[in-house]
């Protein structure tokens, strides 16, 4: 039987090629590396996490997501004749449960309908739905799925309308505040000229409901970030026992932000890959921020980064916020 192996080595036929580097593997190696651990927050977003996403958007400690919707279906009329007729409607994330839609709506009821749809999203499955799903409720609207990162370079098609880029979700939160203002600059230099944003701000309020809201009754947000070491079980072979980790949400007045981190009830050392990690009792791996601005501050940072404000829509508890930008000449 050993001879088979001789047998087989001299001369291989092929080579074995390396599978390629994970970015999950190599950004979890990279953060736990570093003396605050920490894991990028996009990686929470595999199939369980976009599920446990879901249910937090209809969690009762959950307001955003209700808030912005009852703004949308408010306040679209007013905002489809603020933006106008004929813009390419380019929607940043797939799958944001038919935001979209209201705005769509309401341009086509009253005679404003969009020139184009492009959806921009990293997930290929979600992106394909999303644009499938427009097509179908607005036929004859042009309708273009982008997949890449609309943080980096990325072929948009060469449009002669005027943008309209629609960023719900308060998605925007998750940059820090630097980031933020680099990511609206970005796309004020990739837009048409005249052309406009409408983005989902979370707002500043108490800090009991902001925390509620990061760490509800049920535990799904904590099921949520935990799910980040599942998955690298799942998927990297790792060996965290999620069970000795706890969920840790607190806001930070300074600049204001919710910090979410999974904390190490004892020491503990964890495998990945080749690697061994060492976690002291009490250590955090941080693992995402949520930026909370006052409307002032929102709008100050989207004029430093060109753009006016046109419009601001909050709810009566001022909670949630929808901005309306326009792009400065
Ligand atoms: C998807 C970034 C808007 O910050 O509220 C919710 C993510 N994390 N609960 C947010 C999140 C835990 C969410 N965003």
């Amino acid at each position: 039987m050993p001879d088979l192996i001789e047998a087989l080595s001299p001369e291989p036929a092929f080579q074995i090629q390396p599978d390629p580097p994970s970015p999950f593997l190599e950004a979890l190696l990279d953060g736990l590396s570093r003396p605050q651990k920490a894991i990028p927050c996009r990686f929470l977003y595999d199939e369980a996490g976009s599920k446990l996403f879901d249910d937090i958007c209809r969690l009762p400690e959950y307001y955003p997501t209700r808030t912005e919707t009852a703004l949308l279906r408010a306040h679209a009329p007013q905002m489809a004749r603020r933006i106008g007729a004929g813009v390419r409607f380019i929607e940043l994330g797939a799958g944001s449960g038919g935001k979209a839609e209201f705005v769509l709506d309401a341009m086509h009821a009253q005679g404003l309908p969009p020139s184009a749809y492009v959806c921009l999203d990293i997930s290929p499955v979600p992106l394909a739905a999303t644009a499938e799903a427009i097509e179908q409720r607005y036929p004859g609207l042009p309708v273009t799925a982008v997949c890449g990162d609309y943080l980096g370079e990325l072929d948009l098609p060469a449009s002669q309308a005027r943008d309209l880029c629609f960023f719900p979700g308060s998605t925007i939160g998750n940059f820090e505040r630097a980031e933020a203002r680099d990511f609206l600059a970005h796309w004020r230099e990739r837009l048409s000229a005249g052309a406009m944003m409408l983005i989902g701000v979370d707002l500043k309020k108490d800090i009991p409901t902001l925390e509620r809201a990061y760490d509800d009754a049920q535990g799904v947000t904590a099921q949520f970030s935990l799910n980040v070491l599942a998955r690298a079980n799942r998927e990297l072979g790792a060996n965290f026992q999620t069970a000795r980790f706890r969920h840790r949400a607190r806001y930070r007045e300074d600049p204001g932000h919710i910090e979410i981190s999974l904390v190490s009830q004892d020491a503990q050392t964890v495998a990945v890959a080749d690697s061994l990690f060492h976690f002291a009792p009490g250590e955090a791996v941080h693992i995402e921020n949520s930026h909370k601005y006052s409307v002032n501050e929102f709008a100050a940072l989207s004029a430093s980064a060109g753009f006016d404000v046109d419009a601001v829509w909050t709810d009566p508890r001022r909670w949630f916020s929808l901005h309306l930008l326009r792009a400065r000449d």
